[in-house]
This record gives C-alpha cells, sequence and structure tokens, in this order.
C-alpha cells in the first residue's frame, strides 16, 4: 500500500519547452513558492481566446435548440441547458442504484462450489461457461464505449450517461473477476473462453467488427455511410450484445438463485442485470433518437440490416442456450430458452420501430421482468436489500 512516508521530495524540474502555442505568456513567469526550483508562468495574463478556440463550438453560449445527437458543433462541455432529458434521467437513475461486489457476501458460494455433491456437472458448467462469457464480454462493451462510441455521440447529456455506464461496466467486469476469485476458479481457463469455447467465442467474434470499424483512429461522422456505420455498431452493441447475448446466461444464474444456489452469484447477476437493462433502454432512446435527427440514416436498407443483425444475435444467443443446456435443468430447457429468446427478440425489433419476427412468442420467465423493475423493491435469496438507493453502501440483513 502507498503511504505518505514512502514519498520522497525531488527536485521539480521546469517543464521542457514545446513549440506548441501556449496560452501562457513565457516573459511573466514568475516564483509561486519559496522553493526556488518550482516556477511557473504567471497567470495573470492567461490568454482566454487562446485556449478556447480548438474547442469546437465554444466561442458562445449553447443554445438548446442547437444540441444533436451526433455531427453537432455546440460545446459539448456546457451539460446544461438539457435538451434530452431522458439521458439526464438514466444517469441520475443509475448513480441512485450504485453497488459494488465485494458489498455481496460470496461464504455460501464458496461452501457449495467446494462441496462434492453442491451441484451437478451441468450447473457447474453452466456457472463457468457464464463466467466465461461476460467477464470478457463486459470489457468489450465498456472499450467500445471509451474507444470507439464516446467521441461520435455530441452532447453531454448523452455522454454524462456513457461514462456512468462505463463506470458500472466495469463494476461487473470486477463482479466476475471477484465471483472466479472466491470460487478458486482457473482464470486462464475462464478469461480464455471468449476465444476457445466456440458457443461463447461466436458472439465475441459476431460484436467485434462492428467496434473495429469506429476505433480507426480516421474514422469521422458526417456522411451518410459513416454515420450508418455508427448505428449499426449502437445497434449491435445495445440491441444484441447487451440486449439479447447476455440474457440466457443472466436466466440461468438468476433461475440457480432461485434455487437456493450459488446465491452470492446470482445476487452479483441480479444487480448487473438491473443495470444492463438500463443500457439497453438508454442505447435504443439513443438509436431512435438518432433516428429522429437523421432520417435519411433509416432507409430500406438500414432497416433490413438492423433486423437481420438481431436475427443473427438471436440465433447466436439460441446456440449458446443449446450448448449450455443439453438437457432440461433448474426449471427450463433449450427449447424454453429459444421461446423467451424469440419474445427479447420481438421486443428489440419493436423497440427500433420494427416488425416482430416471430409470431405469438410469449415469456416463460416473467420472473425475468420483475428483477429487471428498478422500481420494484424485492426481497431475494437469503439476503434483503433494504435500502436499494442514493448512492451509498448497500444495508443486508
Ligand atoms: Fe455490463
Ligand atoms: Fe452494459
Amino acid at each position: 500500500m502507498l503511504s505518505w512516508d514512502d514519498f520522497e521530495e525531488k527536485e521539480v524540474k521546469p517543464l521542457p519547452q514545446t513549440e506548441n502555442k501556449s496560452p501562457l505568456k513565457e516573459e511573466s513567469s514568475k516564483s509561486v513558492s519559496n522553493d526556488e526550483t518550482i516556477r511557473v508562468a504567471s497567470l495573470d495574463d492567461l490568454d482566454i481566446e487562446a485556449g478556447l478556440e480548438d474547442l469546437e463550438g465554444a466561442s458562445s453560449r449553447v443554445d438548446v435548440d442547437q444540441k444533436q445527437m451526433i455531427n453537432c458543433r455546440a460545446d459539448v462541455n456546457q451539460l446544461v441547458p438539457f435538451k434530452y432529458d431522458w439521458a439526464w434521467q438514466k444517469y441520475l437513475d443509475g448513480s441512485a442504484n450504485h453497488w459494488m461486489p465485494q458489498e455481496i457476501n460470496m461464504t455460501a458460494d464458496v461452501a457449495l462450489w467446494k462441496s462434492k455433491d453442491g451441484l451437478s456437472e451441468q450447473e457447474r458448467m453452466i456457472v463457468m461457461r457464464n463466467l466465461g462469457f461476460f467477464s470478457t464480454a463486459d470489457s468489450l462493451v465498456a472499450n467500445n464505449i471509451v474507444l470507439s462510441v464516446y467521441k461520435h455521440i455530441t452532447n453531454p447529456e448523452c455522454r454524462q450517461y456513457l461514462l456512468r455506464q462505463a463506470l458500472e461496466e466495469a463494476i461487473h467486469t470486477h463482479a466476475y473477476q471477484y465471483v472466479i476469485e472466491s470460487l478458486g476458479m482457473d482464470e486462464g481457463e475462464i478469461f480464455n473462453m471468449y476465444r476457445e469455447v466456440p458457443s461463447v467465442a461466436k458472439k465475441a467474434a459476431w460484436a467485434l467488427p462492428f467496434t473495429q470499424s469506429l476505433s480507426n483512429p480516421d474514422f469521422k461522422t458526417g456522411t451518410t455511410e459513416d454515420d450508418k456505420i455508427l448505428l449499426r455498431n449502437l445497434i449491435a452493441f445495445y440491441c444484441v450484445l447487451e440486449g439479447i447475448f447476455f440474457y440466457c446466461g443472466f436466466t440461468q444464474i438468476l433461475s440457480m438463485g432461485n434455487r437456493n444456489k450459488m446465491t452470492g452469484t446470482s445476487e452479483q447477476f441480479q444487480y448487473i442485470l438491473r443495470d444492463e437493462s438500463m443500457h439497453v433502454n438508454f442505447g435504443i432512446d439513443m438509436i431512435n433518437q438518432i433516428k429522429i435527427e437523421n432520417p435519411e440514416l433509416w432507409d430500406e436498407e438500414m432497416q433490413s440490416t438492423a433486423r437481420e443483425m438481431i436475427l443473427q444475435g438471436t440465433q447466436l444467443e439460441i446456440e449458446y442456450a443449446e450448448d449450455t443446456m443439453p438437457n432440461g435443468i433448474l426449471g427450463m430447457s433449450a427449447e424454453s430458452m429459444t421461446e423467451y429468446l424469440k419474445f427479447i427478440a420481438n421486443r428489440r425489433l419493436t423497440q427500433i420501430g420494427l416488425e416482430e419476427a416471430f409470431l405469438k412468442a410469449s415469456n416463460p420467465f416473467p420472473w425475468m421482468s420483475e428483477i429487471m423493475d428498478l422500481r420494484k423493491e424485492k426481497n431475494f435469496f437469503e439476503t434483503r436489500v433494504i435500502e436499494y438507493q442514493t448512492g451509498g453502501a448497500l444495508s443486508w440483513d
């Protein structure tokens, strides 16, 4: 652990001069302390104009009508006046439900995992396969936000939520790592499943090209073709990766918790699912707002691409269900999961304005919807959330 006692005062060297223009005027340098070795340029004559001229749109106050989801030239550093209230509200809701993995007691899980007859082979495989998928999937999502999407979403309310979401994805990856470590699993095996186990690898491989096309540093939005690349990325990540690929695994682990098995792991997944359902809702709001502001992007070709992407994602998730549930288990089967995934796919299609693909698909797991609803306070498993809000520590009894 770092300690101030270990900190040795060292001589602070003056900053090297560069050829870049600086708003500071060199000739007015003066000492700011008694230590003659520390000198900074005087701030009295700081040239505000020179500092701001590189910030796009920063030359004037922002009018709310100037704000746009993409390709906006108004200053992105001025959060208010709000235009996209839904984005700000989701930022507030997400912040009010802050949690950390260490707040969840894993003792019962460790005992069950280590006992010889605690879980069947198939139950153990389900726990490992899902940790294998999720431990890397959330990193894919976080990297997509930070390295690909963030700079192209040009309003500060949405960026505020994207920053919140990026933090939540880091907490989710932390939660998976915490479970893997608590249970004493082979970390190399788990963290490499997205490369080595086909039904896991296929889902990651499907999503990666969408992020790679945006992470090229030369990529810019501004033409219909490039704006469509961004829109495809948002559909891939929000409607498919977070909106479909997470649902078989979430349902399996939460069903295990409902049967009083791996209750700590289930509780971690319960909180993650609540965060994820908000991520999906935010992404869908963002996609629909971009469509409203840029109707030329949502042409027939784009609609059919979006539909195809959602159907491909559904197919891959059905394969994952078949791979992880060769036999019925935990009150579910590959067939009932397929029905559920078709129900979810219909929702994703209609949420972005497309027609349902699976007629009469129904929800065989209505309890999943209850868990996702942030407003409902439920008595889950053995621990009870007394106060699931306000950004402080959760309270358990
Ligand atoms: Fe996540
Ligand atoms: Fe997420």
